[in-house]
């Protein structure tokens, strides 16, 4: 307590900076790791009810360096934001390059869309220094730095180096692949990687699958022994564990009690009219299953054609990562997939996908929530998937299905959701139609259990897990040295 400093480090700042008409915009950012930070620091006001004396974000401001004004700068300083300038060239090579051509798609498991390129490489290590040079001078002896990410899997063993007295945490928001996917990545890159997230006291994951995936990398591929909980890098202990991300549960359980949102909530049941809704709600990313998604749907309109005309699927899908070619791939196919399906089987006054491509403002997020009858998340693979925390949250009527992934890091806890396999197209369809013909009771047994669980392992506990676990391996390994 008292004077302990908390520095959060991760690529993308919780805001985002965009220039419209020669005017600066800050927006909140969209994607896990943004929200569930915010929301924890909106919980602990600020880090006030933790003791924390101050809390800085070190990160990106999604502009380019040539772009970044002093006034734009100063702007983000008073809300506690720090930024770390990218060049045009550290944007194409490091975040559209490294960060998310090779190591996103490759810790997926998505093998085919994995690029290997030595100068993402190079700019991937110089880019981590960078992001050092910032944070370094904020740093002083007991505070605390928690790195973020798979941008940043350097940072931990630089930051170490220079500032030993300060503890130093770890989080991956997404998958730890298997050692044999790792594998693929060039020797010298990926000792690279794993003696650089080592160099935290604590490095934390979703789930036990990924830690066990990372300690059978480090075994493998460093030859340190790993065993539960704790790898022996050296001379140094570092502590590994499972720590679920989450949401602000009564954020979402209370939304249909805001004015703003019972509104719009009412509105759509007008306009809707008795048509059931399912629902989805992604960024654009290849990850995301979208297509798949699509297909189980069209597949189920077929099979069940009693249900043409009672049911639509609003697909609500977030621009994100427009300069990477695999995503400008990806958003062609689902327009054509959309095109081709509402073409195929839509009527005058029906239309089987209501497809939406752009960021949608939290209240309407929230009303969509509130109104849809089926969540459908149906990712190839995804570290956790706060949507379907956030759907189950919403539902304070008791009733609604999830249909969910066996491969979210969020099928380890939502255990009462309809659990499918994202490519088993006839299985995702059972489903949708096991959702639509679910008695209420069924419903609210299963998103009963669903809100216990989320209720009692919410974003502010697992921030405060990792924090106090951190504290702990810090103070052990001081002791030890
Ligand atoms: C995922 C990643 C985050 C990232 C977010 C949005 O949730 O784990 O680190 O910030 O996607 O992606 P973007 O590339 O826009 O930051």
């Amino acid at each position: 307590g008292g004077n302990v400093k908390l520095v959060i480090v991760s690529n993308r700042l919780p805001v985002s900076v965009v220039q419209r008409d020669g005017a600066y915009e800050i927006r909140e950012a969209v994607g896990g790791l943004a929200t569930a930070v915010r929301s924890f620091l909106r919980a602990v006001e600020g880090g006030k009810a933790l003791g924390l004396s101050e809390v800085v974000w070190v990160g990106w401001s999604g502009l380019r360096a040539e772009a970044e004004t002093e006034e734009v700068r100063g702007r983000l300083r008073e809300m506690g934001l720090v930024t770390v300038p990218l060049a045009g060239e550290e944007v194409n090579l490091f975040y559209e390059g490294f960060c998310n051509s090779t190591l996103w798609p490759l810790f997926h498991g998505l093998i085919v869309y994995t690029v290997f390129e030595g100068r993402f490489w190079d700019a991937y290590v110089r880019v981590n220094q960078k992001f050092a040079e910032v944070v370094l001078p904020l740093v002083e002896p007991g505070d605390i730095v928690w790195v973020h990410d798979y941008h940043l899997m350097l940072l931990p063993a630089i930051i170490r180096d220079a500032a030993p007295d300060a503890a130093v945490g770890f989080f991956l928001h997404i998958p730890f692949p298997p050692a044999e996917v790792f594998q693929l990545m060039p020797p010298p890159w990926r000792s690279a990687i794993l003696d650089g997230v080592l160099g935290a006291d604590l490095v934390g994951f979703h789930v036990h699958e990924y830690v066990n995936n990372f300690l059978r990398s480090v075994a493998k591929f460093l030859g340190y022994k790993a065993e539960a909980g704790a790898v022996y890098a050296g001379r140094r202990k570092v502590k590994v564990g499972a720590f679920p991300i989450s949401i602000d549960f009564d954020f979402f359980y209370n939304s249909s009690l805001r004015e703003d949102v019972a509104a719009m909530i009412k509105e759509f049941r007008q306009r809707l009219r008795g048509l059931k809704i399912v629902f989805s709600i992604d960024r654009l990313d290849y990850t995301k299953g979208n297509l798949n998604r699509l297909r189980a749907w069209e597949r189920f309109l077929k099979e069940n054609p009693e249900w043409r005309g009672k049911a639509t699927f609003i697909m609500v899908v977030t621009p994100s990562r427009t300069g990477v070619p695999q995503y400008e791939a990806m958003k062609r196919e689902i327009e054509r997939e959309v095109g081709r399906i509402n073409g195929e089987l839509g009527e005058v006054d029906w239309t089987p996908v209501v497809y939406i491509y752009r960021f949608i403002p939290t209240p309407t997020l929230l009303a969509l929530y509130n109104v849809a009858d089926v969540a459908l998340i149906t990712p190839l693979r995804d570290g956790m998937n706060l949507v379907a925390k956030e759907y189950v949250a919403s539902r304070r009527n008791c009733t609604g299905v999830l249909i969910l992934s066996e491969t979210a890091g969020a099928a380890h806890e939502l255990l009462q959701a309809l659990i499918v396999n994202p490519n088993d197209e006839g299985g995702v369809a059972a489903a949708i139609k096991r959702a639509l013909t679910m008695s209420e009771e069924e419903q609210c047994r299963r998103i009963e259990a669903m809100q216990e669980r989320i209720r009692q392992h919410d974003v502010v506990r697992w921030a405060v897990d990792f924090i106090h676990a951190l504290a702990e391996a810090h103070l052990e390994a001081q002791e030890a040295a």
